[in-house]
C-alpha cells in the first residue's frame, strides 16, 4: 500500500494535459506539449502526486519538476506547484528530494537558472544553499528580463 501522498513520482503520457496547463498558468514563456513529452520520454520528468493520485482532478498533480543529470551537474529546467497549492512548502520538499535523487545518482552540483524578479522561487533556491555565479543579460523573453545563474555544490564524501 502506498503511503499517503503527496508522492513522487515518474510523469506518465496522461498527465501531459494537465502539465502542459500547469506550464501556461506558471510561466511566460511555457514549454509546449512536445517538450513536455521529450522530458517524459526521457524520465526526467517527475510529477508530485497527491493522496487520492491520478483519479482526482488534474490526475492529482500538484507540482513537477525537470532536470536532467549531465556529467556530474544536475540541471533543473522546470520547477512549478499549482497555483493553489503554494506557500504550503510543497516546493520545498519536491526540490529537496529531486536533490538528493540527483546526488545519490551522482551529481556533485545542481545549476538552475531564474528570473532575477522571481522572489518566491530565488528565496527557495536561496534557503537551500544556491549561490547566484552568473547574470544572462535579457535571458528571458515576455517580458525580456535578465537571468540568475545559481548553482549548489553538494558537499563530497571524505575519503
Ligand atoms: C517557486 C515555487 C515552485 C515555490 O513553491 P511553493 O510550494 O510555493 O514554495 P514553498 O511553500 O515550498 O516555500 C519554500 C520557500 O520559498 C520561499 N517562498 C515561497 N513562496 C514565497 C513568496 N510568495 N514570497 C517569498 N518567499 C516565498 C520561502 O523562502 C519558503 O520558505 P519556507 O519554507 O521557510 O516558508 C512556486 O512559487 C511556483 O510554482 N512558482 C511558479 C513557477 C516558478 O516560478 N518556478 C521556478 C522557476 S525557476
Amino acid at each position: 500500500m502506498k503511503a499517503a501522498g503527496p508522492f513522487l513520482e515518474e510523469g506518465e503520457e496522461a498527465d501531459l494535459e494537465p502539465l502542459v496547463e500547469m506550464e501556461r498558468e506558471s510561466f511566460s514563456h511555457p514549454w509546449t506539449r512536445r517538450n513536455l513529452k521529450h522530458a517524459l520520454d526521457r524520465g526526467h520528468l517527475l510529477v508530485l502526486r497527491g493522496p487520492n493520485g491520478a483519479q482526482a482532478a488534474r490526475r492529482g498533480i500538484f507540482g513537477y519538476c525537470v532536470f536532467e543529470l549531465v556529467a556530474g551537474e544536475l540541471h533543473l529546467h522546470n520547477l512549478a506547484i499549482e497555483p493553489g497549492r503554494r506557500g504550503q512548502r510543497l516546493g520545498r520538499r519536491l526540490l529537496e528530494t529531486i536533490l538528493w535523487l540527483g546526488s545519490r545518482r551522482g551529481a556533485r552540483s545542481a545549476l538552475l537558472e531564474v528570473r532575477e524578479s522571481n522572489w518566491p522561487a530565488l528565496q527557495l533556491y536561496y534557503s537551500l544553499g544556491f549561490q547566484s555565479v552568473r547574470r544572462r543579460r535579457n535571458y528571458y523573453s515576455h517580458p525580456t528580463e535578465d537571468a540568475l545563474e545559481l548553482i549548489l555544490e553538494f558537499p563530497q564524501a571524505a575519503c
